[in-house]
């Protein structure tokens, strides 16, 4: 497990911002900052025509899932523009239904929980980790990872669970961040041309190995989730 002993340090140039569940709405594509995410996604996971069910007949990228509306979003920006460079998902899992961990590894997450102690409202599941191909290596997938884990924590989760693709080495990359693989065995997931495996993390341990990263970026989750909320309290009730 990698611990934080290198000079990781989250970049200046990005600015971390997080989106809340929109379980309210009965489509996650409504508002415009939904329907840029989902061409975001699309765009990126398109990767020059491999995936053309991304590509709408207009040209236009897009990525509908129906899981979108549970979860809350943590997003990667340019500050200097705007731009969206990152993003991904976190969900409640017990809203999933079904949540697509138990759909494809219902024996390893059973023992999981079981192994862990925990019941499935202690777990978020994590999903669409994506960075745009020009910004990558530069720590973005990491900084959305420990953004993600202090998410968890600050909303009183126990566990983060994810099926990550093995193809590209994914799990690997998530593995050297501190999850670990909780279930021996892949499973395809033909949508993204990959074989997934279920990994797991305790935010507290993750969050305990990287403390510098975390300490820099736990104030501007906490900032986003005090706007979310704010925001919450300032719309009309429907
Ligand atoms: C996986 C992904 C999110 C990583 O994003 P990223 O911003 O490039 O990751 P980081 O720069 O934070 O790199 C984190 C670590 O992983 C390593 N890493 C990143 N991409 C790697 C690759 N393709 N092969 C090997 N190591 C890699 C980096 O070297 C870094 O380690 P270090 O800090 O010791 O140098 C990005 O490559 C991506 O969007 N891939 C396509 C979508 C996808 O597959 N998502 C994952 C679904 S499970």
């Amino acid at each position: 497990m990698r611990n934080d002993t290198t000079d990781v340090r989250l970049p200046a140039a990005v600015h971390l911002e997080i989106q809340p569940p929109s379980s309210y709405s009965s489509s996650f594509g409504s508002e415009p900052w939904q329907r840029e995410i989902r061409s975001f996604r699309g765009e990126v996971i398109y990767e020059n025509g491999r995936f053309p069910h991304f590509r709408m007949e207009d040209g236009e990228f897009d990525d509908a899932d129906e899981h979108d509306r549970h979860a809350y979003h943590v997003l990667a920006r340019l500050r200097s523009t705007g731009e969206l460079i990152a993003s991904a998902r976190l969900a409640p899992a017990e809203l999933l239904a079904p949540s697509k961990v138990m759909a494809l590894d219902e024996p390893g997450a059973t023992r999981l929980l079981s192994k862990e102690r925990l019941r499935r409202t202690d777990v978020l599941e994590g999903a669409r980790w994506v960075v745009h191909p020009h910004h990558r290596r530069q720590n973005i997938g990491q900084l959305l990872v420990v953004a993600s884990n202090v998410l968890a924590q600050r909303l009183g989760r126990s566990l983060i669970w994810v099926l990550a693709g093995t193809v590209a080495g994914q799990d690997a990359i998530l593995r050297h961040f501190g999850f670990w693989e909780a279930s021996p065995d892949s499973h395809p997931m033909p949508e993204v041309g990959d074989m997934v495996k279920l990994l797991a993390c305790r935010p507290e341990q993750l969050l305990g190995n990287h403390p510098r990263l975390a300490a820099q970026v736990a104030p501007a989750v906490l900032d986003e989730l005090t706007r979310i909320r704010l925001g919450r309290e300032s719309s009309p009730v429907a």
